[in-house]
Parts: C-alpha cells; sequence; structure tokens
C-alpha cells in the first residue's frame, strides 16, 4: 500500500518535457504571492480573530506567520526540486507513496475550495455593506445576506445570495477560460497594499489610538483551552487563513529565473511583508476602536459565528463592536470620522478578492486534473472543453460546491475547515522534504532549507500546534472527510491508479493545452 510510490524521475521528464520559460524574478514572485495571500483573512476576519482573542490578536498574527514561514522554506525546497503541477499531492506522491499522497489532495480539495468558499462569504460582506448599503441606500433583508448554518444557526439567515453569485460568476469566468494578466495582477495588489497602508496611516494617527484599548491584552488567554478555538493560539490557528494562498508561488518555480534565489525570496518575502501589514492593521483597528471580544457567562469569549455572539451584536450596546462586523477594517474608519475612505476601502475589498477566489479555485480545479490524470478520480473529470481548453467539468462541479458552501455558511467556520485541510498539506510537504533528504539525498535541489533538521520538525509541530487549537468543529471535519476520501479511494482510485496499474505516462501535452497561465502570473512562455 505505501509501496506505489511514483517515480521522481518519471515526473520530472513530464517538467522538462514542459519546459516552461524561465521569466519570473523575485519581485513578480513576491507579487504574485501578495496577490494571492491578502483576502478575506485581513479585511474580515480580523473581527473574528478579535472575538478570540481581544487585542492578542496581534500575537496571533505573529505565531501563523512564524508558521507559515518556517512551511514555506519546506515549500520552497521541494517547489524548486519537482516544480510540477499538484503541489504538495504531486510531492507526496513522490515520496511517501499513493495512499498517503491521495490524503494530501484530498485535504487540499479541502483547503482550496473551502477557501474559496470562505473568501465568496468575506467579498459578500463587503458588497452589502459598502456597495448596496453605503452607496446605493439598499439594505439586504437578513435572510438574504447569510447562511443558515453558523453555530447554533445565525439569526435570521437563509442564504447568502451575494456569495453564492460571485462564486459561480469566477467559476464562470474560469470555464471561459479568463486568466489574469500579470498587469491586472499588479494593479489588484497596488489597490489591495494602498487601502491597508491608508487604514494604518489613519488609524495610528486618529485622535481615538488610545493605548489603553490594549489593556487587557489577552482577555481570553494564550490557551482558550481544547476544542474552544479562543485565545491567541485559537485566534492564530483561525487568523492562519490570512496566509493561505502563498503555496501557490510554489507552483510557479518552474518559471521562474535562479529559482534557488528567487523562489524563497518570493515566498519568504511576501509572507514576512504580509506579516508586518496584518500586525499593524490589527494594532491600527484595536487601538481606535478597540477589539476586546463579547464574554459568555461563563468568562469564555461566545464562539465567533455563533447564534449567541450574533444575539449580543443585536443589542444596541454591541452592535458597533469591531467583533460584530462583516467589513471589520471599513467599519474601523467608518467609527473613526473616515466614512469616505471607509468606503474607498469597501471599494477596494470589492474589487480585489473576486482574484483570491479566482486563485484558489484555479489551484483545486489542477489539483483534480492532476489526480484524475493518475487515475485516482475518474478521467472524466478532466475532460477538456473543446473551445475553451479548459477542464469544465471540473471546474462546475467545484464551482457549484463552493457555490453552494458558500450560501450556507459562516465565513469563520468555512476558514477553520479550510485551515484543518492546509495545516495537514503543509506537514505533509514538511515530512516530504525530510524523506526526499533520506532518500534522495544526491538529488539536485536548487534550493535547501538551512537547518533542514530543526526548521522540517517545526513546520510539523507548528501545524499540529495550530491545528489541535481550532474549534473542534473544524477538526473533526479533517477525519471525516478524510474517511470519506478513503472509502472513494478503496472503492475507485485503488484499482483504476495509472501507477498501481504499471501504466507510465507523460502528460505534458494535455496540460500544456489545458493550462491556462496561473492567474497573476506574466506570458508563461509555453513552446
Ligand atoms: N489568504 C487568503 C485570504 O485571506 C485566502 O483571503
Amino acid at each position: 500500500m505505501f509501496g506505489r510510490v511514483k517515480s521522481l524521475d518519471a515526473i520530472l521528464a513530464t517538467a522538462e518535457k514542459k519546459s516552461l520559460h524561465r521569466s519570473l524574478g523575485w519581485f513578480q514572485l513576491t507579487l504574485f504571492g501578495i496577490g494571492s495571500v491578502i483576502g478575506t483573512g485581513i479585511f474580515v476576519l480580523t473581527a473574528a480573530g478579535a472575538q478570540k482573542a481581544g487585542p492578542g490578536l496581534m500575537l496571533a498574527f505573529a505565531i501563523a506567520g512564524l508558521v507559515c514561514i518556517v512551511a514555506a522554506l519546506c515549500y520552497a525546497e521541494i517547489a524548486s526540486m519537482i516544480p510540477v503541477a499538484g503541489s504538495a499531492y504531486t510531492y507526496s506522491y513522490a515520496t511517501i507513496g499513493e495512499i498517503l499522497a491521495w490524503t494530501v489532495g484530498w485535504a487540499l480539495i479541502m483547503e482550496y475550495a473551502i477557501a474559496a468558499a470562505a473568501v465568496s462569504v468575506g467579498w459578500s460582506g463587503y458588497f452589502s455593506g459598502t456597495i448596496l448599503n453605503e452607496f446605493f441606500g439598499i439594505a439586504l433583508p437578513p435572510w438574504l445576506a447569510a447562511g443558515p448554518l453558523a453555530l447554533g444557526g445565525a439569526e435570521g439567515g437563509l442564504i447568502n445570495l451575494p456569495a453564492l453569485i460571485i462564486a459561480l460568476l469566477v467559476t464562470a469566468l474560469l470555464i471561459v477560460g479568463t486568466s489574469e494578466s500579470a498587469k491586472f495582477n499588479a494593479v489588484l495588489v497596488a489597490i489591495k497594499v494602498v487601502a491597508l497602508t491608508v487604514f494604518v496611516a489613519l488609524t495610528f494617527t486618529s485622535a481615538e489610538f488610545d493605548v489603553a484599548r490594549f489593556n487587557p491584552f489577552l482577555p481570553a488567554g494564550v490557551f482558550g483551552g481544547f476544542g474552544t478555538g479562543v485565545g491567541a493560539v485559537g485566534a492564530a490557528a483561525t487568523i492562519f487563513f490570512a496566509y493561505v494562498g502563498f503555496d501557490s508561488v510554489s507552483t510557479a518555480a518552474e518559471e521562474t529565473k535562479n529559482p534557488q534565489r528567487n523562489v524563497p525570496i518570493g515566498l519568504i518575502g511576501s509572507l514576512l511583508f504580509c506579516t508586518v501589514f496584518y500586525i499593524l492593521v490589527a494594532a491600527g483597528a484595536i487601538g481606535t476602536l478597540g477589539g476586546q471580544p463579547i464574554m459568555g457567562p461563563n468568562g469564555i469569549p461566545f464562539p465567533a459565528g455563533s447564534e449567541e455572539l450574533a444575539k449580543q451584536c443585536a443589542m444596541a450596546q454591541y452592535a458597533q463592536e469591531l467583533v460584530c462586523s462583516d467589513e471589520a477594517l471599513a467599519h474601523v474608519l467608518r467609527s473613526i470620522g473616515f466614512s469616505a475612505v471607509g468606503n474607498m476601502l469597501g471599494v477596494a475589498a470589492f474589487l480585489a478578492l473576486p482574484s483570491v477566489i479566482l486563485v484558489l479555485l484555479f489551484g483545486q480545479t489542477r489539483i483534480f486534473f492532476v489526480m484524475s490524470r493518475d487515475g485516482l478520480l475518474p478521467e472524466k473529470l478532466s475532460k477538456v472543453h473543446p473551445k475553451f481548453r479548459t477542464p469544465y467539468v471540473v471546474t462546475a462541479l467545484t464551482g457549484g460546491a463552493v457555490a453552494i458552501a458558500a450560501a450556507f455558511f459562516p465565513v469563520g467556520q468555512l476558514a477553520d475547515i479550510s485551515n484543518a485541510g492546509t495545516l495537514y498539506a503543509f506537514l505533509m510537504v514538511a515530512v516530504a522534504v525530510l524523506v526526499l533528504r533520506k532518500k534522495d539525498a544526491g538529488r539536485k535541489r536548487h534550493f535547501t532549507v538551512p537547518a533542514v533538521w530543526i526548521v522540517a520538525p517545526l513546520t510539523m509541530l507548528g501545524c499540529a500546534f495550530l491545528f489541535f487549537n481550532l474549534p473542534i468543529q473544524a477538526m473533526l471535519f479533517l477525519p471525516v472527510w478524510g474517511a470519506i476520501g478513503l472509502v472513494i479511494y478503496f472503492a475507485y482510485g485503488r484499482s483504476h491508479s495509472h501507477l498501481g496499474r504499471g501504466i507510465v505516462e507523460v502528460h505534458e501535452a494535455e496540460l500544456a493545452d489545458i493550462e491556462p497561465d496561473i492567474p497573476g502570473i506574466p506570458d508563461r512562455g509555453r513552446p
């Protein structure tokens, strides 16, 4: 079972035949990383993070950022060594074997698809709050603006219509093969960075800024207790979402000039940049509006996204709190007298978040495609549209599922579930790095993790640590999802696996055919 390990040489033969032009430098990679990373996490989940940790949210951003930076080092080594589509799934297939690779691929589906749903819900908050409400004076009825499946049932939510629509729109774009140009990506990155910079500048210089608001700094402690998902570490497990997407930089490794130097700079540069920015944004929000959680009767914060919290937020005394807002950052600016700038920030989120959904959905369809190409999922799924040259079956199926999840679940819960899958995948990448160091020590690596026997175990520990600080529902989702995946594997994948059936093929033709450019990456120079 564990014996089915894909030959690294066969995988690399595929990569070689693809022979993409190496055109990317560190700056473009960093820009691409920042473009994929900044999204709902900072624009929306800041509220949920504050509800879990209070001002300790700043510490939470630092913890999650650190875990991502060590994970990024592992990604950088393996991505520069196995620079092919499929990311952690492919790395695992070549190192720890088919069944574990399947579980990683299955977890990645969870990461990307559910993250895309979470960003759709985050976008919906800004669309309803800023575009509809502030600009057109239209208040969407609550039953159309939120899903019903919050913990314990959200007040009055039936369907999140804007989230459903944006998920379907992005899916349609992917089916017709729209890919974002590098210039367009650069514009969106600039919009996001300018919006956050203005936010930091205005909040830090505001007369409302008061250091007293940081006290108590850790109202829910560092550890809020197993399964509760609160405290600074619980917030870190949620806010980890704000960094998800940096792994997409690794998928561009094969197009990078001097990957030894540029891939790690791109990965770590974008992460460091975001970490510093996120901490400043959190400090600005808390220093001006305050970010203390609303406590339940037992002295523990009400769970973010729960019905109990929604009830509290409906009361006049709490309605203006940071933790009650669906568009946290715009709300902060409006509350401290910058309504117009707050609305502009809302417009920035409205414009930029769909491209994050695009990158995530794109990543998801690519994993699906590679898995079905390996025979582990029905090949029909990877059927390419005759006119658009896109894997339309898998894109439509995924997009439909994403839209449904976005319509019915709250953003925080979706982010937590997505994080559970991502943390598992990151942990396996660290394992794969160590296995390859032992098994294939002589192979050329374009980047090597410094002090790998410290960094890789640290990545594993960090991922496990964050995972075990997620709310219990998100934690349980992973084994349940994994069990469903294993049933499918044993019912279908195991007997259809190309590797199992002795079929070794090089697929460069189809892959070149279907792959539109990675959203936001310059022309891939395909021959
Ligand atoms: N990191 C991305 C976001 O925060 C997924 O939206």
